[in-house]
């Protein structure tokens, strides 16, 4: 980053001296305090502020819209009702059906399609909404629940099954009887994801109990079950199997992303229960995860794809999901530049390919308008509904992936102390979201002197407190909104989402009430939540000057 800036001020001020034909006088003043390298690097840099003129920082602003805001209130509630409703063997929705304590069945939907099984990624990824809300708030009910899972996991793991046996490949079996039996029909498996996921919900529960005072020592039940799961991922990483999706058969993003997460807070812990070997060979797995990751961009494209040497586009929802729940702050982190030009690529599709989403691409002010979001292009699966499939349907849980994506890019921008830099990776995602839209010409270089842009790395800086800067983050604020208002469009009276809503209609498709869609939507709401907070933090610091 330091090298970026002083490259960037370099050819700035390079530029406004060579280039007398972009007709703009130097400002002294500005350019001194484009040099200055505090500017890009610490908090303080922001006193350059002081000499320019109004800061205007938007904040979103719930009383403009106070439907919105009630139904995100409403909504968040109903979402964590949901996901309680459709675990074992006590919620609404499943009850006295022999449902096993700690099961989270996918959907109580039992034909067209049969969702009431217990599904290993499901369940991780919503038992960590509830490891999360445990942290928060302490609540007891919510730890029993956690609880009944852990005791569901060491009778899963043990349960031989058509993948395999305990130690034997078992562990990738992908779903479940909710009495616990195993599945033996014809499926997609193995899928890797699960036993990475689970060792991820399990490290933060044993985190959270450490936080809230449980001695380590205590704690190691927890590592019996969390370490065969990792053995699995860092055995098994390179080796093909089903997509999250239980489609395609070969090597995912997905996957990968969320089995490099789990060998990186398992290398953590299994160093805290003196595990020093085991710890070594998950950070060596971890590293080789992290070069095999690499893989999955695309440079022709200029996107990352979800499955290595797959026919298809290789655009999907799987790639943010992979952001959201695996990778690591320096590995394809939520706001990276290839997950950010990845979910623009994802978008402008699926904007264009369900009736549904026809209209204009730009709202009143210019600025892009969200869209309900497929699986990915190719998708086919209309929900199992009703009986054939013919073409897919926009998904809720990956419409609210690309506002949870949003909204954890509107965070980090929104504390970041550095300039907003736009390469040209990532331009056509940033530009309309300042008005008017820059150009990415030399001669933008003095714009109020805080844009900077350098041909050579084909690169433009704002400044912090920029006009342009503070446009971004608050419009980009403002599209993620968008992305939850579709599932407030869609979703019932009551907060209900199915898996689709209908490409043509709107109407709600496939499983009832799936699980999944709840979490996706609470964890969007749960993401806002902060950037909000960012955003205030940021606007507060501002106005101290
Ligand atoms: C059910 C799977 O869970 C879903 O992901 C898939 O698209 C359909 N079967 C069709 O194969
Ligand atoms: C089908 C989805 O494709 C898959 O990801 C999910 O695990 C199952 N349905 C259960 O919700």
């Amino acid at each position: 980053m330091r090298l970026l800036s002083t490259l960037l001020r370099a050819t700035c001020a390079l530029a406004l001296v060579v280039d007398p034909t972009a007709g703009h006088s130097i400002d002294s003043v500005a350019l001194s305090s484009i040099r200055r390298p505090s500017v890009f690097s610490r908090v303080s840099s922001f006193s350059w502020l002081r000499k320019q003129s109004p800061i205007l920082i938007s904040l979103p602003d719930a009383a403009q819209d106070s439907d919105f805001a009630s139904w995100l209130s409403l909504q968040s509630v109903r979402s964590f009702e949901g996901i309680l409703a459709n675990i074992g063997p006590d919620g609404a929705n499943v009850a006295g059906q022999n449902v096993n304590p700690g099961v989270v069945v996918a959907s109580p939907s039992r034909d067209h399609p049969n969702y009431f099984y217990h599904w290993v990624r499901d369940g991780a990824i919503t038992m960590r909404a509830l490891v999360d809300e445990y942290e928060n708030s302490g609540n007891a009910s919510v730890k029993e629940l956690i609880d009944a899972y852990v005791d569901n996991v060491r009778s899963t793991q043990w349960t031989s099954n058509p993948s395999g046996q305990f130690g034997r490949g078992g562990l990738g079996e992908p779903k479940f009887e909710v009495n616990g039996k195993p599945f033996v029909g014809t499926w997609g498996r193995p899928q890797r994801d699960g036993p990475a996921l689970r060792a991820i919900t399990l490290i933060s529960y044993a985190r959270t109990l450490q936080r809230r005072g449980a001695p380590m020592d205590s704690l190691r039940y927890l590592y019996d079950l969390i370490k065969p799961d990792l053995e699995y991922a860092s055995k098994f990483w390179a080796s093909p199997g089903f997509d999250l999706w239980e489609e395609q058969q070969g090597l995912h993003f997905f996957t990968a992303m969320v089995q490099f997460k789990a060998l990186l807070l398992g290398q953590e812990i299994a160093s805290d229960f003196s595990d020093e070997g085991a710890a070594r060979w998950y950070h060596i797995q971890a590293n080789g995860l992290k070069q095999f990751l690499l893989s999955f961009w695309d440079e022709e494209r200029g996107y990352l794809i979800e499955t290595l040497a797959s026919p298809r586009s290789g655009l999907d929802a799987a790639l943010l999901l992979g952001a959201i729940h695996g990778g690591s702050e320096t590995v394809f982190p939520i706001h990276s530049d290839m997950i950010i030009t990845t979910l623009q690529a994802l978008v402008t599709d699926m904007r264009a390919r369900y009736p549904i989403n026809e209209q204009d691409s730009y709202d009143s002010n210019r600025f892009p308008t969200a869209v309900g979001i497929g699986r990915y292009p190719e998708d086919v699966y209309s929900g199992g509904d009703l009986g054939n499939s013919e073409l897919g349907n926009p998904w809720f849980l990956c419409t609210a992936t690309v506002a949870h994506t949003l909204y954890g890019l509107v965070e980090h921008l929104a504390l970041s102390n550095s300039a907003l830099i736009i390469s040209n990776l990532t331009a056509d995602f940033y530009l309309p979201f300042i008005s008017p839209t820059p150009v990415m010409e030399p001669h933008y270089c003095d714009f109020s002197a805080t844009a900077i842009w350098s041909r050579s790395a084909a690169i433009l800086g704002f400044m912090p407190g920029s006009r342009e800067t503070e446009q971004v983050i608050s419009n980009i604020f403002h599209y993620a909104d968008g992305f939850l208002k579709i599932v407030k469009k869609h979703a019932d009276a009551e907060g209900n989402m199915s898996e689709q809503f209908d490409r043509q209609t709107g109407f709600m498709r496939g499983a009832r009430q799936l699980t999944w869609s709840s979490e996706s939507v609470l964890g969007a709401i749960k993401m806002r939540e902060r950037a909000v907070e960012a955003i205030e933090k940021r606007r507060a610091y501002f106005q101290r000057f």
